[in-house]
């Protein structure tokens, strides 16, 4: 079978290579992969910034779809044939998160190997049977963008008319858009392409702004929105656009922080925090528990991920330096 693994740090070090076909062993299950999604992390992972001690040769990709091809002599909860996703945070199965419940260690494509291979032996309970109505490719953006904008939702709690806002087109804003709609919420998303922000409109966003050409946008939000700003903001981008996030709040806001595309350190601007009297809340991605509820919500709202582009997995490297390009809007998979 083809695993792709990489032995050196960088998307070029990313190549092919046959491996026998995995055993599970009793609480495990193989998995035959059908389809990959992929996170700006494997981009982090795959040119050490993550971990520049991890142990290679490394098969990286977090997210994965498939099919259970052999279960484990203790395996009872899953047979062959269903269909499942990976779950990023297998030992967060419900409730708080500790340190030991969320150590990267245990995360597929990060402490673990990851799932660029046709087949993968995982711990059963590593996985979870997918929303049935969902293909593959789309079930594969689910463990880590899906879960992501889905908790995102949970910790900033926009009631029903209340306005969310997400920053860009990327895999979690528009799932983020997607759900908040579904919930009654108004969306306001920024992007610096229009066309990407006619099809964030096509998906029912609100307000759209242009962040490269409206330099005002915060004010044309507040201004859209009777002066009240965002009671949810999602902040993608970290950095120094925290401080637009946080002028975009509304007071008593919630600012939820999960991404770092503008750096590790951000400025807080501490008076306006306190004249907002504003939350803010860091997160990653999710438990189990929340995976499930997430599922659930799914096969209620028959929502579809939106999905840019589907590469052969062969065609991993050029799926990769697109995602570098940051052209996509959604995701950008991989089939095997
Ligand atoms: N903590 C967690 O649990 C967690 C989980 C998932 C992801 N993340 C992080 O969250 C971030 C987003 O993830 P993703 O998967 O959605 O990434 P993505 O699909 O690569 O999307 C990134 C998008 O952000 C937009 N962007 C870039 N700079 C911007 C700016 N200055 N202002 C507004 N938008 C900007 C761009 O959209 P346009 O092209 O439309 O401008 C870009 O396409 C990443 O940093 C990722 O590592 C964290």
């Amino acid at each position: 079978m083809k695993v792709f693994r990489f032995q050196q740090l960088g998307i070029d070090q990313l190549l092919p290579t046959e491996a026998p076909m995995p055993v599970s062993q009793a609480h495990e299950v193989v998995l035959r992969v059908q389809a990959l999604s992929l996170n700006a992390l494997d981009l982090l992972v795959i040119k050490g910034a993550i971990n520049p001690e991890l142990p290679l040769p490394h098969i990286p990709i977090c997210d994965a779809a498939g099919t259970i091809a052999a279960v484990g002599s203790a395996v009872s909860t899953l047979a062959v044939g269903d269909e499942v996703t990976s779950v990023f945070i297998p030992r967060w199965r419900e409730g708080e998160p500790t340190p030991a419940k969320t150590d990267n260690y245990y995360r597929p494509g990060l402490g673990q190997p990851g799932f660029l291979a046709e087949y993968v032996a995982v711990a059963a309970d590593a996985v979870l049977r997918r929303p049935t109505y969902l293909s593959a490719v789309e079930a594969a953006t689910l463990p880590i963008a899906g879960l992501t904008a889905w908790n995102a939702l949970k910790y900033g709690h926009p009631q029903p008319g209340e306005t969310v806002l997400v920053h860009g087109t990327g895999g979690v804003s528009l799932f983020a858009l997607q759900l908040a709609k579904a919930r009654g919420c108004r969306v306001a998303i920024t992007s610096k392409d229009e066309g990407k922000l006619a099809r964030a409109r096509e998906l029912g966003a609100d307000f759209t702004f242009n962040y490269a050409t409206q330099p005002d946008w915060v004010e044309e939000l507040r201004t859209a929105t009777g002066g009240l700003g965002a009671t949810a903001v999602l902040e993608t981008v970290g950095g120094d656009n925290l401080r637009l996030s946080l002028q975009a709040l509304a007071t008593r806001g919630r600012l939820v922080i999960m991404g770092l595309q503008k750096g590790t350190e951000a400025p807080l601007d501490v008076p306006m925090l306190m004249a907002k009297q504003a939350n803010i809340i860091g997160m990653e991605v999710g438990s189990v528990a929340d995976f499930t509820a997430l599922n659930q919500a799914l096969e209620t709202t028959q929502l579809h991920p939106v999905v840019d582009q589907v590469f052969a997995a062969n065609e991993v490297q050029a799926a990769l330096r697109s995602l570098e390009a940051g052209s996509h809007f959604g995701k950008i998979c991989l089939t095997f």
